[in-house]
Order: structure tokens, then sequence, then C-alpha cells
């Protein structure tokens, strides 16, 4: 489909078990006569890497969330940028709201106002997204989703998931132009059709109301 230049630029965010991943793979045959260009946040350059060897090693909170930001930067100059400029239409599985939404958390005591600090560090470079798909999941469903994971990520304790949850609820609710909010809980077909029809919607819409 021809976006007639039109910049769009899409994110889906969620805590851990939220299930971002079973509803990216359904986008990717749903949205396909649409062409868009599919990414991720951490891990669509080659500083994502060092990003997750962060993860894993739990380095201390000031340098984790650095190499986020460190990542989202490589993200928007080597791939965001470029499929903009051509028209393309982007759908980035996490971006900047993760880092708001999780590093609140994990420097919380650490610097005074983490997530002043936090936007602070994307002022005046970053691209904010034209619609953002949050996918909002009870704790005790998503821990349990988790469970069939080995090894969990310091991320994805009950604490941890609670705070993040409720920080994307409070973006949700300060932009809800920009915001759309997914019951995960739904069956996966229903919620992949929601988010499908939401970005034609978007797309359709184009340029109108962008604010950036
Ligand atoms: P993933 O599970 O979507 O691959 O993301 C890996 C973990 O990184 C997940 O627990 C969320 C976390 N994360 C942040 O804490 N800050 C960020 O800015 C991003 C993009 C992810």
């Amino acid at each position: 489909m021809d976006l007639e230049g039109n910049l769009l630029l899409v994110t889906i965010e969620g805590i851990d078990g939220s299930g971002k991943s079973t509803l990216l793979s359904a986008l990717k045959s749903q949205l396909a006569d649409l062409d868009p260009i599919f990414t991720r946040e951490p891990g669509a350059t080659w500083v994502g890497e060092a990003v997750r060897r962060a993860i894993a090693e739990q380095i201390d909170p000031i340098t984790e969330a650095s190499l986020f930001v460190a990542d989202h930067a490589a993200h928007l100059s080597t791939l965001v940028r470029p499929a903009l400029s051509q028209g393309r239409l982007v759908i980035s599985d996490r971006y900047s709201d993760s880092r708001f939404a999780y590093q609140s958390v994990t420097l919380k005591g650490i610097v005074p106002d983490p997530e002043g600090w936090l936007r602070a560090m994307h002022d005046g470079w970053s691209i904010t997204p034209d619609r953002t798909f949050l996918l909002v999941l009870s704790i005790d469903d998503a821990l349990a989703r988790l469970s069939d994971k080995s090894g969990r990520e310091h991320f994805e304790k009950r604490e941890v998931l609670e705070a993040v949850q409720n920080n994307y609820l409070a973006y949700a609710r300060a932009e809800p132009l920009r915001f759309v909010i997914v019951d995960a809980a739904l069956e996966k077909e229903v919620i992949s059709k929601f988010v499908a029809d939401g970005i034609r919607l978007v797309v359709k819409m184009g340029k109108e109301g962008r604010k950036r």
C-alpha cells in the first residue's frame, strides 16, 4: 500500500508476559499487505547485544539505563529514521515507553527523579510514536505465563511488574490520544485483530493529528 510519504511509527508495549511476542507474530501475517518494518528494542542493533549482556549480568542500574538509551539512539539512526523517511510503516516491539516504565523503577532511590531524568535523556532527538498499543494483564496472569520460562530476568518479579504496569497506565492516562489499552487476557485472535484494525486506521488517518 502506498502510504503517500506519511511518516508512521507504531509501538507495542506491555509488561513481561503480556503476550507481545504472540501479537507481533500474528501482526506480521495480518498486516503483510502494508509491508511494514517490524523492529524491536532492545536488540535491533549491535548495541542491543550489550544491553542483553547488561540485563543478564545485572549491572548497575545507571549503566543499564544508559545502554538502553544508547540502543534507542542507534535504533533511531540506523533503522527508524531511514524507514520513516522512506514513508514506511514502522512497528516496534518496545520503544521509549519501556525505558520510562521500567527504568523509573530500577533507578528509584538511585537518581532523585528517575522519570524526569529518563525523559530528559530522550528530549530533543527521540521520536514520539504516533500510536502505542499497551497490553494490560493482571500481574498473576503475567507471572503464570512467565513461569513456563526457565530463569527469570530481574525485571520479571511481581513488585517490579506491578510498578512497571502502573507506570504504563499513568502514561496512557496522560496521553489518551496516543495510547490504546488492549485487554491482554482476551483470546489472542481477538487481540491481534483489534490491534491490526487499529493500525490500519492510523495508517488511513495518515499525518492527521501528528505531533512530532
Ligand atoms: P523483551 O523481553 O521485550 O525482549 O525485553 C527485555 C527486557 O528488557 C524486558 O524485561 C523489558 C526490559 N526493557 C527495559 O527495562 N527497558 C527498555 O528500555 C527496554 C526496551 C526493555
